[in-house]
């Protein structure tokens, strides 16, 4: 008989390696490599033999299909972000930092779920039904027809989902469930891809929709929600900073509305609370103009969201100046600090600088160089940028302004907010008056001499 071949796996990415190393070379993550059995040895090297399938029933693209329903969360954040509401039969999955409030996020959308009609089960797998209980107490959710359990068996699980048929299950979290059949520890790749591919095949063979928590590692023992992604329709990630109280859901994946999407919470003491105007709240302990600090009129998906860029520049002590980004790459803060030097002559050489987006918020967009750049620049000249300014747009290497999606959109709430001038890239599409005065910059010398004088 065949020894059972151990192969090596990343838990970050789930990548297979012939052997162990330090580094995946994958995905990069240092120390993610572990042991695994893997899940199931196919036939050896015959391909698929003699032996035939059955016909699988082939169609064309013309049948029409409706759009799928949808229930509403009657959480307008979550809904927007789900892509208008929770598809029937899809599976979610639900990534973030423990502790970063998944878990109060489910609860909420499943009493809300409950309230609106629907069969909801919860399953804990990481606290005591006592606890989830107290939780929705806290929640002010206690009188909700939630159905929970505490359970990490997914046989037993699934056996109850099966009697019970619910409209949504919601599993918290995938790294603590475990299949009987798979020879690894909970948590590990191997269990973590065995018990979301049962659960996703229940949902698309019963209807019920599943909703998987899944927390994001940062050491090799347990498995990463990244190793799922490709197996669910949908990948949410729960993001914000510590110590703010904004919490961002966003959509990476989805294969029922547009991805990039995203809904802004608030905690608070009784659980979390949707924001229905994020800038505003992004933007709301700005006081008066100041240097280094410039207004970013972005787009999250398809939504305009104003948030301050801010930069500080100081003399460095060292012989290699820092360079600290929070909530923008680092990379790009590089580039832009080359293109500054190379085509506008402004060197940050012996300077240290610091660059911070406010409120906790992520920011992916490259329409946001000229905002860094104004920030940067407006940090290291001491001189704030004229109030009531937003400013968007992509640099390019060759210091030109590149335009930017969705102009327009991104002018009008600058002007629900009170903004009244932009500064943005020739050639953008802006129809006709948007209540903004926009000043149109071809390229980054000319937006320093405009902006800063001779710079
Ligand atoms: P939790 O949902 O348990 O996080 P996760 O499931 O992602 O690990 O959230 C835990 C944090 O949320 C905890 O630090 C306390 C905070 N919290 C509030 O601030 N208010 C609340 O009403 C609740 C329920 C939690
Ligand atoms: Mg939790």
């Amino acid at each position: 008989m065949a020894k059972p071949v151990t192969t090596f796996l990343c838990s970050a990415c789930g990548a297979t390696h012939k052997k162990w190393a330090g580094r995946c070379d994958a995905c990069g993550a240092w120390n993610t490599i572990t042991e695994e059995t893997p899940l199931s040895q196919g036939p050896s090297g015959k391909g698929l033999g003699a032996a035939k399938g059955a016909r699988v029933p082939l169609s064309d693209l013309r049948t029409e299909e409706a759009p799928p329903p949808r229930h509403s969360s009657q959480m307008a954040e979550l809904d927007r972000v789900l892509g208008g509401g929770l598809v029937p039969a899809s599976a979610t999955l639900v990534g973030g930092d423990p502790g970063i409030g998944k878990s109060t996020l489910l609860l909420q959308a499943a009493a809300s779920f409950a309230r609106a009609g629907l069969k909801v089960v919860y399953v804990s797998g990481e606290e005591a039904t006592a606890q989830v209980r107290m939780r929705a107490q806290r929640l002010g959710l206690a009188d909700s027809s939630v159905l929970l359990a505490a359970e990490t068996n997914l046989r037993d699980i699934l056996t109850t989902l099966e009697a019970e048929a619910p409209d949504l299950a919601i599993i918290d979290s995938i790294q603590t469930m475990w299949l009987d059949t798979v020879d690894s520890a909970p948590g590990s790749v191997s269990q973590v891809r065995a018990s979301a591919h049962e659960l996703t095949t229940f949902a698309k063979r019963r209807g019920t929709s599943v909703m998987l928590v899944g927390h994001v590692t940062k050491e090799g023992q347990i498995a990463g929600p990244r190793v799922v992604e490709h197996m669910v329709d949908t990948v949410l990630y729960f993001e914000g900073e510590r110590g703010h109280q904004f919490r961002i859901l966003r959509s990476v994946k989805n294969r029922f509305g547009p991805a990039d999407e995203i809904g802004v919470f608030e905690m608070t003491g009784a659980g979390l609370s949707e924001v229905a105007n994020p800038s505003a709240l992004f933007l709301s302990d700005r006081e008066k103009p100041s240097p280094g600090s410039v207004v970013f009129a972005g787009i999250e998906g398809t939504r305009p969201v104003l948030v301050e860029v801010q930069a500080l520049v100081a003399p460095s002590s060292l012989s290699q100046p820092r360079r600290a980004v929070v909530g923008w790459d680092g990379g790009r803060l590089s580039m832009i600090l080359a293109v500054l030097e190379a085509r506008a002559g402004i060197t940050f050489q012996g300077l240290d600088v610091y660059l911070n987006i406010a409120g906790g918020m992520r920011i992916n967009e490259p329409a946001a160089d000229l905002a860094v750049a104004a920030a940067l620049l407006s940090a290291r000249e001491d001189a704030a940028l004229p109030a009531e300014t937003v400013v968007f747009g992509e640099l390019s290497l060759s210091g030109a302004l590149r335009p930017v999606s969705q102009a327009e959109n991104r002018l009008k709430e600058a002007m629900k907010l009170g903004f009244s001038t932009a500064i943005a890239p020739v050639g953008c599409k802006i129809s006709q008056d948007s209540g903004v005065t926009v000043q149109s910059m071809a390229d980054l010398p000319r937006f320093v001499g405009e902006v800063f004088g001779a710079g």
